[in-house]
């Protein structure tokens, strides 16, 4: 990836700024029976320019959390500020295009459209996106595939990539729109270790580059590389380091108002 192919701006608040501020967010899920907070009161900053991410065993509350950032799925209470813009104030349609403007998602099985080639596919977001002319998609297209290391890959469709490089198509399409941040669930849960480790490292080199990256992981290597990150156990933060975290104590209360620890919060261990 030359310095010249260079043609993202990065995130434009201070490093010391929060791109994301989550506040006492809980979400409940209610059946006939009980309610039961699959998220309970979390609190905690996502800074400008960091490799973030949310840790935690399965059933966490990972990619719930998640969803919340980037309002496809919405709190039962709280409050998160994306971008300086409120999430769940926002309509469908309008979320729908700011996600086109201020997030690119990145998913763990890709989600390619499969009758479409590599630059169709990052066209598509750019289609979505609508800040750019049609004229202009093409270019635009090679450049983010180039960003990946596939301009050569541009007309190959889906299956005819590896695993690995669907996943950088899917970045170079996250990155179509120029967002500051970019979220993913997972995004290199469905490759081999040594993929892995290209798809994770061409993240990392995203944002030295000036993008926000928050990403979900259950494994322990990958969340000892964020400059930042929360760990979530039952739906609560247990640690945290670099997110200010308000941390709620784990294992002293009934599932939904455990006592909450503001003073007691500990660094993360990676
Ligand atoms: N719509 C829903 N209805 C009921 N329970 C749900 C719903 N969505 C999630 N849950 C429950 O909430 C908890 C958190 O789910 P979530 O998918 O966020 O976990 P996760 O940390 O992403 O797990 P994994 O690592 O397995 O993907 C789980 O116990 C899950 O079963
Ligand atoms: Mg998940």
């Amino acid at each position: 990836m030359a310095e010249s192919q260079l043609t993202l701006s990065a995130t434009s608040a201070h490093p010391d700024t929060a791109l994301v501020r989550v506040e006492h967010v809980t979400r409940v899920i209610a059946t006939r029976a009980q309610r039961t907070a699959i998220l309970d009161d979390i609190t905690f900053s996502v800074p400008a320019r960091s490799l973030f991410a949310i840790n935690g065993p399965s059933g966490s509350g990972k990619s719930t959390l998640l969803n919340m950032l980037t309002g496809i799925d919405r709190p039962t209470s709280g409050h998160i500020v994306f971008a300086g813009e409120e999430v769940r104030k926002m309509s469908e349609n309008r979320l729908a295009r700011w996600r086109g403007r201020h997030v690119g998602i990145v998913f763990q099985f890709f989600q390619l459209i499969p009758t479409l080639t590599a630059r169709e596919n990052v066209q598509l977001a750019l289609q979505l996106g609508g800040a750019l002319p049609r004229r202009e998609w093409r270019e635009r297209a090679h450049t983010c595939l180039d960003l990946v290391g596939l301009a050569d890959y541009a007309d190959r469709l889906p299956s005819e990539l590896s695993g690995g490089q669907q996943q950088r198509i899917a970045i170079a399409r996250a990155l179509a729109n120029d967002p500051p941040a970019l979220v993913a669930d997972e995004p290199t849960g469905n490759l081999d270790s040594k993929t892995a480790a290209q798809v994770f490292g061409l993240l990392e080199e995203l944002t030295q580059r000036g993008k926000t990256v928050i990403y979900v992981t259950h494994d322990p290597r990958l969340a000892a590389r964020a400059t930042a990150r929360v760990d979530l156990l039952d739906g609560r933060i247990v640690a945290h380091a670099g997110a200010e975290a308000v941390v709620t104590v784990y294992g002293n209360g009934n599932g939904n108002g455990a006592a909450k620890g503001a003073a007691t919060a500990r660094e993360a261990q990676p």
